[in-house]
């Protein structure tokens, strides 16, 4: 028989842990042990339950000292809150080395946009012109979203030489051609109606390329947050992406 595997749902009143609560609950190798939000003692629950493995969607302001204290107390991470600086991965995976336990930090949890990530990576190699639109509702905490950072760190290293032509420009509304990170212009839009959505747009001569995905219902990242809860415990130290696990 599958051994169960004991998680703590962080932020659970929120919206993306609300419909994971109701996954794992559905998952007959997972056990809801808890579910947290403003105000729990994190660190009291993860021994009182004796929590494997805590999923973590809260907020950006507070996700790194929420998965130091899930480190601390010998549990694994999977994390799916936006917000970690490339200081603060660095910083979690040599924490959670020593303790050896795993972190899952999961920028986008939906298969679709894995692949979108990785067709973007592959076709910039052939098409260096490249922007970034993202698109989510309007109650997001932080832009640009997570998804398009990684995207851009993807297509960055698949290949350093994209959008190394600077443009002769003037931008006479601030803001107007979007914020660049590493090289790449990436455009947030932020309105009721949308769920998460992206595309990468690869310009050539005479040709563009649109490489888009939509997660129109939260559902879809739900296969891989069960799935990132069931592998995290076999990592040691910090990974990124859930790429990695597939
Ligand atoms: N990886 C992915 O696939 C994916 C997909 C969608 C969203 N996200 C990210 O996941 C995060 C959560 O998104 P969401 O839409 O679910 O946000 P949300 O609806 O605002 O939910 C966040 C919840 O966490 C609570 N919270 C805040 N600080 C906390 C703390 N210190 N301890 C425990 N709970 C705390 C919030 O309470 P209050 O409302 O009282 O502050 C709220 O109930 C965001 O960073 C978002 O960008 C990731």
């Amino acid at each position: 028989m599958e051994t169960m595997i004991n998680v703590i749902v962080n932020g659970v009143l929120g919206k993306m842990g609300a419909e994971s609560g109701r996954a794992i609950d559905a998952d007959p190798g997972l056990d809801l042990v808890a579910g947290l939000d403003v105000g729990a003692d994190l660190a009291l629950s993860i021994s009182q339950h004796a929590a494997d493995v805590v999923l973590d969607f809260t907020n950006p302001t507070v996700v790194r000292q929420n998965v130091e204290t899930i480190i601390d107390a010998g549990a694994h991470a999977v994390v799916g809150t936006t917000g970690l600086s490339e200081t603060d991965l660095a910083e979690l995976d040599a924490r959670a080395k020593v303790k050896g336990v795993g972190v899952l930090v999961c920028p986008n949890f939906a298969i679709g946009a894995v692949l979108m990530m990785e067709f973007a990576a592959k076709a910039a190699q052939y098409m260096p012109h490249v922007e970034i639109i993202e698109y989510h509702h309007n109650q997001k905490a932080d832009a640009p979203s997570g998804t398009a950072i990684k995207t851009a760190d993807l297509i960055a290293e698949s290949n350093p030489q994209v959008n190394v032509i600077p443009l002769v420009e003037t931008e006479l509304v601030k803001g107007a051609r979007g914020g660049t990170y590493k090289n790449i212009p990436i455009h947030s839009v932020r309105l009721p109606g949308y769920v998460a959505h992206q595309e990468v747009i690869l310009g050539g001569l005479g040709q563009t390329l649109r490489i888009r995905h939509d997660s129109i219902d939260r559902e879809s990242f739900m296969p891989g947050v069960c799935l990132a809860i069931k592998k995290v415990a076999s990592l040691t130290g910090l990974t990124y992406g859930l790429e990695k696990v597939l």
